[in-house]
């Protein structure tokens, strides 16, 4: 399989650059500038991307590179502080811009140029620099310029060496990805063989040698990742696999009952349902605290899923999870140890680690490579149902984060009902696809309210809804004042306990996505 690697050196754009080259069908790995060049070498990659980052290469500390990578024979391609560093590396003279830029700005081609093959000579680029390059190195001719910018491209198409000053991976970048392609294609000369029939193909196959007659065990949240990999383990092995579904109670209405009938009626698997909803409320019995009631739920699920793991497990099997790509890069192993490295990604909820006393014959991670949108593509091809191959996150703790305050069984009922009134008036407004994450939150607050004759005092119910690239940070979203409408009335006529909806009109930071 042909591969590309993404040299990081902390900037922000490194998986967005991945996932741009995954895009025109070559498969792309991320590995941290700590990487020894005996192993780049060793890799066989078609080609090499410098990504950018934050700091500056007159910084002694800042990440650099071997300069030998340069001479390894593979062309490569400088981004940002990756262009920087290769002019530094070689000698050229990269200074602090007198004017920095920032944004879009209008790029001119001013040599021939493969990277540049089907770019008009003036487009828009975007630009994040304060350094530049002033004097690019011996051998290197510039191919592009900005108006601040003498040298805003530069190649030396003898050793395959190109190098830019913009992000040709983000799309305000107009011909950025034309750009890529061309580097890709034209310059690395790669066929384009990751494609995601094969992908299913090949990895049925391999699972299917690896698992050989062995059981293989599953956990199953109902997420889309670990719903994929039942679906490739379930096309592979069969029967031999056993997804373990632990439904705490927690869930969107009716939700385990769905995940139940998806996974035993459109697969091949052995499906185990353990409900232990009560078990839950009564730990969480008198708990307030956020803190903790995440906590205790968490433990709980670890707990219930072990025990049950165990009784079956025997040693004799194989212990699968449904973690992907990006998993691999936010533990650490992208940009670790680069001087201000790019931020730190949210972990989110997974299996946590395998108990000392269970032993499994191997861990199986069938979406490791991949990343979510390949996951869904993955999802929908293995024939996995719309609704979940496109399901918005949900956090670990479920419902438990939505209710402020402590959690019973009743204040559950009625956010399951108000979140599901949600949800079916956004769909049916065609309206869920617009946002990133949207639900109802039970607040805890009661509120007076009046109804026909009568005084209330219920329970206020509020709706969040936000959009973001990336959950870190994330905008509120301006659902239409006729949706809101609606939601709103049908909430407070079928919902018994609630007499007020409020709308949730906080941005990420200050608040966070979830209320707990
Ligand atoms: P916050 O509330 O941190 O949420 O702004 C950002 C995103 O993460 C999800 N989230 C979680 N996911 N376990 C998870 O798997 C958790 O404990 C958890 N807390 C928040 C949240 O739904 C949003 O998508």
């Amino acid at each position: 399989m042909e591969k590309i690697l993404v040299l990081d050196f902390g900037g922000q754009y490194n998986q967005l650059i991945a996932r741009r080259v995954r895009d025109h069908h070559i498969y792309a790995e991320i590995l941290p500038y700590t990487t020894p060049i005996e192993a780049i070498r060793a890799a066989n990659y078609k080609g090499i991307i410098f990504t950018g980052g934050p700091n500056s290469v007159f910084d002694m500390e800042s990440p650099h590179y071997d300069p030998a990578i340069l001479d390894i024979g593979v062309p490569i391609l400088g981004i940002c502080y990756g262009c920087q560093l290769i002019a530094w590396m070689r000698r050229g003279e990269v200074k602090t811009a007198p004017v920095s830029e920032y944004g879009k700005i209008d790029l001119t081609v001013c040599g021939d140029s493969p990277l540049f093959d089907g770019v008009p000579k003036d487009s828009v680029v975007w630009m994040s620099h304060t350094d530049y390059i002033a004097t690019p190195p011996v051998g290197f001719s510039v191919v592009a310029t900005t108006e601040n910018c003498p040298c805003a491209a530069m190649q030396n198409p003898a050793e395959g060496i190109y190098a830019v000053q913009f992000h040709p991976e983000v799309t305000h970048s107009a011909y950025g990805d034309k750009m890529l392609e061309n580097f890709l294609y034209k310059v690395c000369h790669c066929k384009g063989d990751w494609i995601m029939d094969s992908f299913i193909e090949d990895t049925v196959a391999a699972l299917r040698r690896q698992i050989g007659d062995k059981q293989v065990i599953l956990g199953l949240s109902g997420g889309v990742d670990s719903s994929v990999a039942a679906g490739l383990l379930s096309r592979a092995v069969g029967k031999q696999l056993v997804c373990v579904f632990v439904d705490q109670g927690l869930m969107r209405k009716d939700e385990g009952d769905f995940v139940e009938q998806t996974f035993t009626k459109l697969f091949d698997m052995q499906f185990v349902r353990v409900n232990c909803g009560d078990v839950f409320l009564k730990k969480l019995k008198g708990v307030c605290d956020p803190e903790q009631k995440r906590k205790i739920i968490s433990e709980e699920f670890y707990k219930v899923f072990w025990d049950e793991i165990k009784r079956r497990a025997a040693g004799d099997a194989f212990f699968a999870q449904g973690s992907i790509y990006p998993d691999r890069i936010e533990s650490g192993k992208g940009a670790s140890g680069a001087k201000a490295g790019s931020a730190v990604i949210k972990t989110h909820h997974n299996m946590g680690s395998i108990p000392s006393d269970i032993a499994f014959l191997g861990v199986i991670e069938p979406l490791r490579d991949l990343f979510k949108d390949e996951v869904r593509t993955v999802g929908e091809k293995l024939g996995l149902p719309h609704e979940l191959v496109w399901r918005q996150p949900f956090p670990g703790p479920g419902l438990g984060v939505r209710i402020v305050g402590e959690i019973t069984a009743e204040k559950i009922r009625i956010l399951q009902n108000a979140d599901f009134v949600l949800r079916d008036e956004m769909a049916k407004n065609g309206y869920e696809k617009q946002l990133s994450q949207f639900f109802a939150v039970f607040t805890g607050a009661k509120a007076v309210g009046v109804m026909g004759d009568h005084r209330t005092y219920e329970n206020v119910i509020a709706l969040r809804a936000v959009t973001t690239d990336d959950f870190m940070t994330a905008d509120w979203a301006r659902i239409p004042y006729d949706i809101l409408a609606a939601v709103s009335n049908r909430i407070t006529n079928e919902v018994d306990g609630v007499n007020r909806v409020v709308y949730d009109i906080t941005s990420k930071p200050p608040g966070t996505v979830e209320w707990e």
